[in-house]
Order: C-alpha cells, then sequence, then structure tokens
C-alpha cells in the first residue's frame, strides 16, 4: 500500500464517524479523483470503507486480514514485512514469491494470502488452505551465504515462529518437531516449507513458505488426528496480523544474527529445549529409505542427530520424522 493511502487509512480509523472527501483532499493536499483512487486501493486491500455521498468516507471496522496496514502496526523489525503483496486468493504463495524474487523483489518482501488454490507442502503433499481464517506467507530472503547452510533457515524460522507464539498465546506449550513443524499437545499446527534458486557457492533467493493453522473452526476429519489450530487449542480467535508480524519481529532478529555466524550453535539451547523429538524413537522416511533410532540431540548444522539401534550415531539432513509407538 502507497504512503498516502496508509495516511488515509489511519485517519479514517482514528476519525469518530465519516470524513469528508473534501478533508481528505484538503489534508493531504489531493485531488478527489486522487482520494477516491486512494479509497479503492484500500478497498482492494480488503478494507470495507462506506462512502455516503454528502457525508465522506467511514472505515468499518478491521478486516483482521493480514494486510499491509493491519500487519505494519505490530512491526518492530526494520526490513522484513515492509512490502507485503496481499491475494484474497493464490495458487500458492510460495509460488508468487519465487516469481517475484525472481524479478528482482528485495528481501523481506512478503506474500500473503486469505487462501490458496494449489498450496504446496513438503514431499509434495497439498497444505490445504481454506480461506479466511489461517495465515499462509512467504518471505523473500537474500542471504549472502552458501547454498549449504540455507536448509538452517528451516530450523531458524520454526523458533521464530515458537516465540512469537510464546508472546501471543501464553496459554500454549508449542513444541519444535524437526525439521519444520509447530506441534502443539501432540498435533501439527504449522509448517514451514523453504524453496531456493542457488549456485553451489551463491544463493540467489530462499523464500520461506509459512502456513499456520490460527482461527479454523473445523479440521477435515481425515487430518483430525494430526492437525490443530490455535483456535481448537486456545478457545479463542487470534489476530493473523499480530502473528504474522511477530514471526517477522523475532525472525529478523534471528536471521540477522544467523547471518554473522557459521551454523545454527548461538540457538541450539534454545531449539533442544522445545524439541518434541529429543531422546524419542522415532523413524525417519526419505525418499528411498526409511531410518529408525533415538533422536539424541540437533546438531549446529541443523541436523538431527539419530542413534541407531546397534549404537551408531548418524546426522541426519532431511526427511519425515514420525514418533515410533514403542515410546513409553
Ligand atoms: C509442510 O509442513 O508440509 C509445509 C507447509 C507449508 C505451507 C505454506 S502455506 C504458505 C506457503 N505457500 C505454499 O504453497 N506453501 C507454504
Amino acid at each position: 500500500m502507497n504512503t498516502i493511502s496508509h495516511h488515509i487509512l489511519d485517519r479514517l480509523r482514528r476519525a469518530e464517524s465519516f470524513v469528508s472527501g473534501e478533508t481528505l483532499c484538503h489534508e493531504f493536499g489531493i485531488t478527489r479523483s486522487a482520494v477516491w483512487k486512494h479509497i479503492r486501493l484500500l478497498r482492494h486491500e480488503g478494507y470495507e470503507i462506506q462512502a455516503i455521498s454528502g457525508r465522506g468516507y467511514h472505515l468499518e471496522a478491521m478486516t483482521g486480514r493480514p494486510v499491509q496496514a493491519e500487519v505494519q502496526p505490530w512491526l518492530t523489525c526494520q526490513r522484513f514485512g515492509q512490502k507485503i503483496h496481499y491475494h484474497t486468493v493464490a495458487t500458492s504463495t510460495n509460488v508468487l514469491a519465487k516469481s517475484l524474487a525472481g524479478e528482482g523483489a528485495p528481501e523481506g518482501t512478503v506474500v500473503v494470502a486469505d487462501s490458496q488454490s494449489g498450496g504446496r507442502g513438503r514431499m509434495g503433499r497439498t497444505w490445504i488452505s481454506p480461506p479466511d481464517v489461517n495465515l499462509y506467507f512467504s518471505l523473500i530472503l537474500r542471504p549472502a551465504v552458501p547454498s549449504i547452510r540455507v536448509p538452517q533457515l528451516t530450523l531458524l524460522v520454526a523458533v521464530a515462529i515458537h516465540q512469537a507464539l510464546r508472546d501471543l498465546t501464553l496459554e500454549l506449550t508449542p513444541m519444535i518437531k524437526w525439521p519444520n513443524d509447530i506441534v502443539v499437545n501432540g498435533k501439527k499446527l504449522c509448517g514451514v516449507l523453504c524453496e531456493m534458486q542457488s549456485e553451489p557457492d551463491l544463493t540467489h533467493f530462499v523464500v520461506v513458505g509459512i502456513g499456520m493453522n490460527v482461527n479454523q473452526r473445523e479440521i477435515p476429519l481425515e487430518l483430525q488426528q494430526i492437525a490443530t489450530s490455535l483456535l481448537l487449542e486456545s478457545g479463542r480467535e487470534s489476530s493473523r496480523p499480530a502473528l504474522l508480524a511477530a514471526i517477522m519481529n523475532h525472525f529478523e532478529r534471528l536471521y540477522d544474527q544467523w547471518l554473522l555466524e557459521d551454523d545454527l550453535a548461538f540457538i541450539l539451547p534454545y531449539i533442544n529445549n522445545y524439541a518434541l523429538l529429543q531422546s524419542k524413537k522415532v523413524s525417519i522416511d526419505q525418499r528411498n529409505q526409511q531410518l529408525t533410532g533415538t533422536v539424541i540431540g540437533i546438531a549446529r548444522g541443523g541436523e538431527l542427530q539419530l542413534q541407531s539401534e546397534d549404537g551408531t550415531t548418524m546426522l541426519i539432513s532431511s526427511g519425515e520424522a514420525n514418533l515410533r509407538k514403542d515410546n513409553g
């Protein structure tokens, strides 16, 4: 949203009743048709603005949508989320963000959608994305690091999400499930899908896609045993703009520190403290094999440290971890 639209929105938000078109023209030094153009733009962003001839404009209510004007007041970081591309419906925010990144969009640009028709999960899965209740967004990063370090970002953003949840939903105890899930009471609340374009020594860009079930009341039957939402766990609605901003605020700080470090060692105590799989027996599904063992921790490179039954230790860098039934 451009600056004048933003100021007009702020003006309408602070007004107790209608603000006339003439007042807006005068205060912002713009023409009547420019005022109308900004109102149209604000409506396009999801704002419901009533216009009554002879009275002017009135902001009916905050939309609760994760649009720039509603996220911005919560942002305390400098770069992430300063430019948000909002879509009511998108195929996949990751796909749109990759194309924006290819066109040169700066680091910190966010693509957010209120629903996705082709939401993508890890391992080629679909991310079910019903409208108006959840968060689906993708952040563009341009880390000046070798591409081998990029997978660490998945855990790093999981920490940011975890910290944001701890800020905003004190009553819950979220856990980090290697490599990319946030789990509450044993069910998945949030997933991360990182995609990158790179050469071995050079990362062109990374798109960090985050899907979080926020105010979803009903989980599809086939997922009820494994997935949940913040609403179902906390019994109350959460603000999507505030959550998105809190994730950006935490992630920018962690990311800036990570760029100065060689690995995740600086945040490992936090990760291990909230690691769902710590000391658990797991099976790891990889594309062509399945590994089993007991998790002994997370390594500084972000790999899962697994001890197999014969006592050997392995570092697992990718795959899907499942808790085995024989955990105590
Ligand atoms: C997973 O756990 O499998 C990762 C899910 C990631 C879903 C998000 S929703 C926003 C972004 N756009 C996508 O198509 N996927 C990610």
